[in-house]
This record gives C-alpha cells, structure tokens and sequence, in this order.
C-alpha cells in the first residue's frame, strides 16, 4: 500500500510553469485573525483564489477548506485526534500538552517553509507539489509550518492538527488535502542538568519513549522499528515503523529541533523535539478504511460506522468499517503525445486537471504505456483514468461527458497533443 510519500526525501518534479487564472471572480475565504506581533506569519490576502499568476488553487480544492474533518468528534479523523490527544494527557499530565485544531491553512511561504529551514531549492517548494495563492502565500503543506509561529507565541509544549494540501497523483490512498498531526516540546537547561545527560540525548531518548508509548495506544502489542531519516528540520531525525498486518508501516517522522529554529524564537539556551504524523494512514489501517476518499463523504452508510469513543488500542474487539457495495468501476484510457518542449505536462498537473473537472468521482490516475518515437522526436503516454462514485452508479453519458472535459483541457492547459 503507498501512503503519503515523505516530500522531504521524495523524487525531483518538474515545476507547474502554467499559471492557471481563475475563471470565477476571487472568492472570500475566513480572514486571519489580525496578530501585528507576528507579522511574518500573516498574509494580507482574504482571497484564496485570485488572478494572480502564481495561483494554482482549483475551485476543487478552494471548496475543502473550512471542513475541519479533525474537528469532527465522531469521524475517524477526529476519533484518531481525540485519541492522540488523550494519550498526552495520560502519560504528561491533563492539558499539559496544549492542542490546537484551528490554525488557518492559508500561510506564508516563510511559516510554510523558511521556517522550518526548508531549502530555497527544495521541490516541494515549486508549484508542481503545493499550492500556491501568490507568490509568498501558500495553503500549508504541513502542520510543522506552525512550529515557529507557536514558539513566538509562548507555547512550549503543543500539538497541532490541520488539514494539510498537496498537489499530488490520484489513488486510493492519495488525496490532495488530508489532516496531520504536529507534536512539540521543549526542554529547560535543568531537565538535562537534572538528568546528568547531553541535551540532544534527552531528547532523542524522550522523543522515542513518547512515540512508542504512542504507537502502542494506538497499536497494541506491535513490534516496531526507528529507521534513521532526513528532515531539514530536525537533527538526528527519525522514522517510527510499525508491523502491522505482516507489513512494515512507517507511521510518523520526528526528530530533535534544530537549533536555528529555537534561536529564532529567543529560546538558544533550550532543545526541543518534534514529529509529524498523517491522520488519515492511521484511521485507514486502524479502521480498515480501503479509500481515502471516503473520509469526504457524506454518505451515512459511512459516517453512521462511526462514534466518539469507539476505538480500542490495536483495534482489538472494536468495530471496524464494513465496507457497503461497491459501485462499478468505469475506465477511460486517454492516449497523447507530450509537448516538444516546456514541462507543462507533469502527473501532478494531469491529475490536477482531472480533479477539476471529476472531484471525487476519479479513483485513479495512472500510466499504463509510454514510448518514444525516435523519428518524430515525440514521446507518447496512454494514461487510465479510473472514474467511479463513493455513492452511487455513475451513468455512461456522465463519464463520456466528464472525460470529454478532461481530454479537452489537456489540450489548453497542459498543451499536450491527443492521438
Ligand atoms: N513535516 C513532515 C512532513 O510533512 C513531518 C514531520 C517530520 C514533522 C519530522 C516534524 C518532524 O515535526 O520533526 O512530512
């Protein structure tokens, strides 16, 4: 199973080098609370979608904010949250961890990414991977974007739990909006006097302590596994896997701040440790949730499966998601030539495009033939285009309609030539 790749260590994209306009007049989205001490933070725009050329927001995904999934008690987003949350109360103390689910989604580029250190070459910083509102705003592309923000702001210890967008390819376990988890906390000078330890041991030492305990609330009695990582963020960092199900799972990745991040905030004389985790992996392992579009709908065959509550560690004896028929599935294969030159075409894009005009009736975007013809200097893709619904047959004029749509905005949008 392919979860949520890890954009830090992920492969080189092409950048989006269209710049899409919005055809409909900028639409107002909930305006930041005005904070003048962190002016780095905020960003002057009230439009999410706008004219200006770096905008690569779709109305598609525009419509996802304000949905606040992890803020819902009885959805398994807000289950697994409540759940999280309650195991820092248990092992630090009622309220020790401070929990923050409502910070706004729209942020600067410097929370996004400078922030956090995030290089100025890094790809996921080029319009193929995030979602840009203009040049210096962004839709967050993770919660760590909120880790220097809360450092200024006094908080010590925390957790953070937001929606998050990527610009990603389609399939059942991708989905260009899903929800994380951030964890932070800070250590004084006398913790590690106290201790008789090396601060970056503390912490390393505490951090693990902390996401094992984690993984077995959640978990049970699993084994697990540290796999040494790479965060720009954090030094050392690391991955936690889990076996589960006769596989191997990465469930989170952490680490021990870097110091340039605390300087930042005032706080050079402290350390600090971090970690990240995908709401949505851990409700469809622990749930046995096979779609993450499902985590979207409306449907009460879904939602009712349900309750705040409900789980038990391991999933032992609790109610797991039973799955109501399927619909069929309908596929469109869509031939074309690539564009001589430019990179208008990525996956990301065509994924993109097919998301604007499909939503969540496209399953699955994928390759399924590509050669090169040598003579004419052309290289040629075939793509499957798996249409199907969460909630209902889809009828044959509907998908030829929708595919339609699609092949046409191949054409204008990503230039590319159909066969
Ligand atoms: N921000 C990382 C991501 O989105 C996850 C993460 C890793 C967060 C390590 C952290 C951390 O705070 O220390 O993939």
């Amino acid at each position: 199973m392919r979860l949520e790749p890890n954009p830090f260590s992920g492969k080189k994209r092409a950048p989006y080098p269209q710049h899409r306009r919005s055809p409909t007049p900028p639409t107002l989205a909930p305006k930041v609370p005005p904070d003048p001490s962190f002016p780095y933070f905020i960003h002057p725009h009230t439009d999410v979608i706008t004219s200006d050329p770096h905008n690569n927001v779709t109305d598609h995904i525009f419509e996802k904010i304000g949905y606040n999934l992890h803020k819902r008690p009885d959805h398994p987003l807000g289950i697994i949250k409540s759940v999280i949350e309650s195991y820092f109360d248990e092992k630090y103390g009622q309220d020790t961890f401070t929990s923050y689910d409502s910070l706004y989604p729209v942020v600067s580029t410097y929370a996004n990414f400078d922030s956090v250190l995030v290089p100025p070459d890094h790809v996921s910083r080029s319009q193929n991977d995030t979602y840009y509102v203009d040049e210096d705003t962004v839709l967050r592309c993770h919660t760590s974007a909120h880790q220097l923000e809360m450092l200024k702001d006094g908080a010590r210890k925390f957790l953070v739990t937001g929606d998050v967008y990527r610009r990603d390819s389609i399939d059942a376990t991708h989905f260009p909006v899903f929800h994380q988890m951030e964890g932070f906390r800070v250590f004084e000078q006398a913790e590690w006097e106290e201790a008789g330890k090396d601060s970056v041991d503390l912490a390393a030492e505490e951090l693990k302590d902390c996401l094992e305990g984690l993984a077995k609330h959640l978990f049970g009695d699993v084994e697990m596994r540290w796999v040494d990582a790479y965060f720009p963020f954090t030094e050392p960092s690391f991955e936690l896997e889990i076996f589960f199900k006769g596989e191997w799972l990465e469930v989170l990745g952490c680490g021990v701040t870097e110091m340039k991040i605390l300087e930042e905030a005032g706080l050079q004389d402290k350390r600090a440790w971090a970690f990240g985790l995908g709401l949505e992996r851990l409700a469809m392992v622990l749930f046995d949730i096979p779609d993450i579009r499902l985590f979207w709908s409306d449907d009460k065959r879904f939602s009712k499966q349900f309750k705040e509550g409900m789980f038990k560690a391991g999933g032992v004896d609790m109610q797991k998601f039973k799955p109501y028929s399927k619909f069929p599935p309908c596929l469109k294969d869509v031939s074309f030539w690539l564009p001589k030159e430019g990179d208008s075409f990525t996956e990301n894009n065509l994924c993109e495009v097919v998301r604007d005009v499909a939503g969540s009736l496209v399953e699955e975007v994928k390759l399924i033939d590509e050669f090169e013809n040598k003579k004419k200097g052309l290289t040629s893709n075939c793509y499957r285009i798996v249409y199907r619904s969460m909630e209902r047959s889809l009828t044959d004029d509907e998908i030829n309609s929708l595919q339609e749509q699609v092949r046409s905005d191949m054409v204008s949008k990503l230039g590319v030539e159909l066969r």
